[in-house]
């Protein structure tokens, strides 16, 4: 039989999210403060050996699939490496990597060849001035710049993220439905959610997708799609087009239920669940030289753990850590 990662809540963790990095040469407002530098110590990082290490005993007790994220994942140094390592490992058979696309133009070719082959952006606006804004001074031409060099290099699926915020960017969710459509990208809407100080604050743009959907479906006709790896989104196909929208909704429609995944942060702290406190340090096991027997057992007793949904709606004060730290 097949080793598999079952929680208390019957649900198989066959997908591991890991952040490389809390830092991000970004200050998305739902995320960071503006002027935060407050990041993990690199001697606190884990090593690419001890991420190779981590990743591999998840895989040998059954997941199959790891997204690299950050912080910012592109500001890891030599990140391509780390790729091919976790590439190589038997039973992993999807790898791919969440970028906010503004290193992307540098990085794509060396990714691919290191075997990523999917890829999500983060985009919120598609107008320079208030992609800035958004972004604490991001620059709009670099990431659609970066999001052309990735299609060329073959990344498929590429996937647009776009938090959708009240009064903020809600007057482009057409034109990033045609932009996405012209290119072949699929496109996520995500509801705000109260991570961290900011992303609290963020709320008060909150937008229930419900409505968004609704008043796309004006303009586009969307047919009910399945996107292989779709992850929590619904997906809708734009007829007429190869183009994919998906909805994930963790506020207005949460979909614990199917969870599949934990995070590993930078530091090698194993997040059970993306709305809740419940962690595992694995740094200190692996410094203090655990044998792969007990950093598979130390791993099968923290999925007992996981808890069995987020509380955003009921106890919106509870996450006190930034996104930046398990990267969504
Ligand atoms: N709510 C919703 N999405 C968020 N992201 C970061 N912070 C938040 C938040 N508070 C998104 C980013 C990126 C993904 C990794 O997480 O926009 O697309
Ligand atoms: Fe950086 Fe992503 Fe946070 Fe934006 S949302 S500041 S890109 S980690």
């Amino acid at each position: 039989m097949k080793p598999a990662l079952i929680d208390p809540f019957q649900r198989k963790i066959e997908y591991l999210r890991v952040s490389v990095t809390d830092r991000c040469d970004l200050r998305c407002n739902y995320c960071l403060p503006k002027h935060f530098d407050g990041f993990n110590e690199p001697d606190n990082w884990l090593t690419f050996p001890e991420i190779e290490r981590v990743v591999g005993a998840f895989t040998e007790l059954g997941v199959t699939r790891v997204r690299l994220t950050g912080g910012e994942p592109l500001a890891r140094r030599r990140l391509p490496d780390l790729a091919h390592r976790l590439g190589q490992l038997p039973g992993l058979d999807d790898l791919s990597l969440s970028t906010n696309g503004v290193q992307l133009s540098r990085q794509a070719i060396a990714l691919y060849n290191a075997g990523v082959r999917r890829l999500n952006v983060s985009l919120d606006s598609l107008r320079t001035e208030r992609f800035a804004e958004i972004t604490g001074g991001g620059k709009l031409s670099k990431v659609i710049h970066g999001l052309e060099v990735a299609s060329t290099a073959g990344f498929q699926p590429i996937k647009i993220n776009m938090v959708a915020m009240r009064g903020v960017n809600d007057d482009e969710f057409e034109d990033m439905v045609e932009f996405c459509a012209e290119r072949g990208f699929a496109l996520r809407f995500i509801e705000t959610m109260p991570v961290g100080d900011t992303g609290r604050a963020a709320s008060d743009t909150y937008l229930d997708l419900q409505g968004v959907k609704e008043s796309l479906q004006r303009k586009f006709e969307l047919v009910p799609a399945a996107m292989p790896g779709g992850g929590p989104a619904r997906y809708y196909q734009v007829a007429g087009t190869e183009t994919r929208v998906g909805f994930i909704t963790p506020i207005s429609q949460h979909f614990c239920d199917t969870c599949n995944r934990v995070r590993l942060a930078a530091d090698g702290t194993l997040y059970l669940c993306l709305g809740q406190e419940d962690r595992v340090e694995l740094r200190p096991l692996l410094r203090e030289g655990i044998s792969d027997e007990g950093l598979r057992a130390a791993i099968e007793n923290a999925i007992a753990h996981k808890p069995e949904r987020h509380e955003f709606k009921q106890k919106p004060e509870k996450i006190i850590r930034f996104m930046s730290l398990t990267g969504g």
